[in-house]
């Protein structure tokens, strides 16, 4: 098993002989209006373990389908996909979700949704205000979903994602809704959880530098049906910086993939 990375996170444990998350030939097709629609064509990826992994992909190339399949909503047509080495049969605690639209509960406040998604509903309110704060919502506890803004929803769905301590964090654009500045703030944020929680994150995007600012690895995805074009593993420090050589190194590689 590959076990070093740049971010010197990752050492072998021999106890970890399965990958965190393992795709075998995962294919995928829909019947759409009565014909087959080819979504996604035998993937095969091993995630290991506190490793974070970005996919990237034109739009409709699979990229949803794949993340709800690893979650256990949504099952693959042909292939396996394994969490530490047992079959995924739906979902469980071990994973965290964030939906590309944040598909809160309209009719619970932030602070309930959030305790909605504590092992125990939520008696922890320690826990809870921790979660709060980690997003920057402690003010909005008491808000409906109606009463914010689309980056609140969304940091307020990773909050609830959060809130069941999951080993592996799944993320589906969950910072597409953000302005600039909070979109940077955010990156920083999601880069703290995921270093000190020693969480395994998939996460899909669009945005070219926040892959390379985040990521162990970006996997690229082809159009639909979406299938692997490339890997790259992002041999950078952390914290990356933007305006480094390297980085642009990064970002022209992955623009040649991504064309
Ligand atoms: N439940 C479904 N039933 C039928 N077809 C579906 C279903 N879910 C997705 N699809 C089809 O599968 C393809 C991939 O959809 P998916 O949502 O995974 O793409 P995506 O890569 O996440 O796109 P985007 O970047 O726009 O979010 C699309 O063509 C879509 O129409
Ligand atoms: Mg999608």
């Amino acid at each position: 098993m590959k076990d070093t990375y740049s971010a010197g996170r990752i050492e072998n444990n021999s106890a970890d002989t399965f990958p965190m998350i393992e795709l075998s030939n995962v294919s995928k097709e829909y019947i759409v209006g009565g014909s087959q629609l080819s979504v996604l064509q035998k993937l095969s990826l091993n995630v290991a373990p506190a490793e974070f992994v970005s996919i990237i992909g034109q739009s409709g190339c699979g990229k949803t389908t794949l993340l709800h399949m690893i979650a256990g909503l949504n099952q693959p047509t042909e292939g396996q996909i394994r969490i530490r080495g047992k079959l995924v049969k739906g979902p469980g605690r071990d994973r965290g979700l964030v939906f590309q639209e944040p598909r809160l509960f309209p009719w619970a406040t932030v602070a309930h949704n959030i305790r909605l998604g504590l092992p125990d509903r939520g008696r922890d309110e320690g826990r809870l205000w921790e979660l709060l704060r980690l997003v920057g919502l402690q003010d909005f506890a008491q808000a409906y979903p109606r009463e914010l803004s689309g980056g609140m929803a969304q940091r307020a769905a990773l909050a609830r994602a959060l809130a069941g301590s999951p080993e592996i964090l799944l993320l589906d654009e969950p910072l597409g809704a953000l302005d600039a500045v909070t979109r940077l703030k955010m990156q920083d944020q999601l880069m703290k959880i995921w270093q000190e929680g020693s969480l395994t994150v998939v996460a899909v995007t669009h945005d070219i530098d926040e892959a390379i600012v985040l990521s162990t690895r970006i996997v690229v995805l082809s159009p639909r049906p979406g299938r692997i074009k490339g890997i790259i593993p992002v041999d950078l420090p952390y914290p990356r910086d933007r305006t480094a050589l390297d980085f642009n190194v990064y970002r022209q590689e992955l623009l040649a993939v991504l064309e």
